[in-house]
């Protein structure tokens, strides 16, 4: 009988991107998924650790499989991803968790049917950490759950060191995929049946810097906007700083690009972006936003914030929700600061107490809740195009997909139209979703 893999991802779109891998290096090697996680020979934690919640969720689901291990000795339980990246991580897992049996990092994907052997030889827990991409992996298999939609990577790792985060530490130096590789991914996606991707990196818009002639993210970007057959393209992240006017006018001019601008804002206030590290100023974040409005008026934007990082003043965070109220952004995910080990930020004076974070966290989505109401209203009465992702979670008979500009919407209608586009009337506009009607 086939062996069975069961993976757990955490965190973001990288790493959702590296179980893809994960699993087809364990279909290679001769595993078939498990429906679920007790009938599986396999176990991997595919773990995040950008704020400290991340981290615990996983270390304690990992401490709940302790008896299964117990009585299922065979059984492979694995970590991997960000988490594991972390000076000395390794060692604490080991002790908090004996019953563990492989430890690899973000890049040793590709090691995974090694360590498997060594494991089942030795009988004795298998580590492998490399601390930084020596090259880039091409052609790792993949497998894919959603037939129509997928993500490419264009960059691994991040060079910004913002204060606050830990993803340059544990994800390594920024390397850019060179651009035949991508288009020829994107080629056989397409053929393959993809119609919309989400081009991958920490920092999309410092791609191709490295190469020899340089490769700009807006030239990349319209060589896929030139492959036939697909109809999105959608990129993640953009950092504001590297973000320009060129840019903007060459999205505005592909058609296939989508009309939604994800700009992490992290902070309104000059003082705290600059103990951020992040290179802008609250003036410049609003010229962008004001030249995406002019160039794209149809646009989204949505944004990250950070409230209570060290330092922040009741008088700082003020100006985050004046610009928050100024900006009107279409949505925000807003985070409590987590001091990450290792991090500048973590070993600043002036740590904002939990209270204080909390509260201002209500303030803060308070605010934006008010403004994501206002504006997902004015498409009442609408049509909006519609790719149909799948049935909603809660009702079956519901079908749930997004628009261009990345608004989730709700109808009713009939599987078949999964991976389809379709025009939906909005009838009733709500804060996270839009409900409609099929037309
Ligand atoms: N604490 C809280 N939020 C963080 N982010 C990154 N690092 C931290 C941290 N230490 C947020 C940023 C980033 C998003 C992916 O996570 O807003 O844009
Ligand atoms: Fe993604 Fe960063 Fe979390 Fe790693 S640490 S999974 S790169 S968000």
């Amino acid at each position: 009988m086939d062996k069975k893999y069961y993976i757990l991802t955490f965190g973001c779109q990288a790493n959702e991107r590296d179980s893809e891998t994960l699993a087809g290096i364990l279909q290679k090697t001769g595993y078939v998924p498990a429906a679920e996680l007790f009938d599986a020979d396999i176990i991997l934690f595919n773990t995040c650790c950008i704020r400290e919640k991340a981290e615990n969720k996983v270390l304690s689901q990992v401490g709940e499989l302790k008896e299964l291990k117990a009585e299922k000795p065979d059984l492979i339980i694995g970590i991997c991803g960000c988490m594991v990246q972390q000076e000395k991580m390794a060692e604490k897992i080991h002790r908090r968790a004996p019953h563990v049996d492989l430890i690899f990092g973000t890049h040793n994907l590709d090691q995974l049917p090694e360590l498997i052997k060594k494991l089942e030889e030795t009988k004795t827990p298998q580590t492998q950490i490399l601390a930084d991409l020596q090259e880039i992996k091409e052609d790792l298999p993949t497998v894919r759950e959603v037939p129509f939609k997928a993500r490419v990577n264009i960059t691994y790792g991040c060079n910004n060191f913002c204060t606050y985060c830990i993803v340059p530490y544990v994800r390594g130096r920024e390397k850019s995929r060179e651009p035949q590789y991508i288009l020829k991914e994107i080629k056989d996606l397409v053929a393959d049946g993809v119609v919309e991707v989400m081009l991958l990196g920490q920092n999309v818009n410092s791609y191709g810097k490295t190469f020899d002639p340089p490769v700009t993210f807006a030239h990349l970007l319209e060589q896929v906007n030139a492959i036939e057959g697909l109809k999105r393209i959608r990129y993640l992240t953009s950092h504001p700083r590297d973000f320009n006017v060129d840019l903007i006018k060459t999205i505005s001019g592909l058609a296939k690009v989508c009309p939604h601008f994800h700009l992490p804002l992290q902070s309104g206030s000059n003082k705290i972006l600059q103990k951020m590290n992040r290179g802008y100023t609250r003036e410049h974040y609003r010229e962008l936003v004001e030249t995406v409005r002019e160039y794209v008026p149809s646009a989204s934007i949505t944004t990250d914030i950070i409230v209570g990082f060290p330092g922040e003043t009741d008088e700082d965070f003020q100006d985050t929700i004046e610009l928050v109220k100024e900006l009107r952004f279409d949505s925000a995910f807003t985070f409590i600061y987590s001091a990450r080990t290792g991090t500048p930020a973590a070993k600043m004076k002036d740590q904002i107490p939990l209270a204080v974070k909390k509260s201002r966290l209500q303030q803060l989505m308070q605010v934006q809740n008010e403004i994501s109401l206002a504006i997902n209203s004015q498409l009442e009465g609408q049509v909006v195009e519609v790719l149909v992702d799948g049935c909603s979670k809660k009702d079956q008979a519901i079908l749930e997909g997004r628009t261009a500009t990345n608004k989730t919407v709700l109808f009713a209608g009939s599987k078949e139209l999964i991976g389809k586009f379709v025009d939906v009337e909005i009838t009733d506009p709500q804060t996270w979703v839009l409900k409609g009607k099929l037309k």
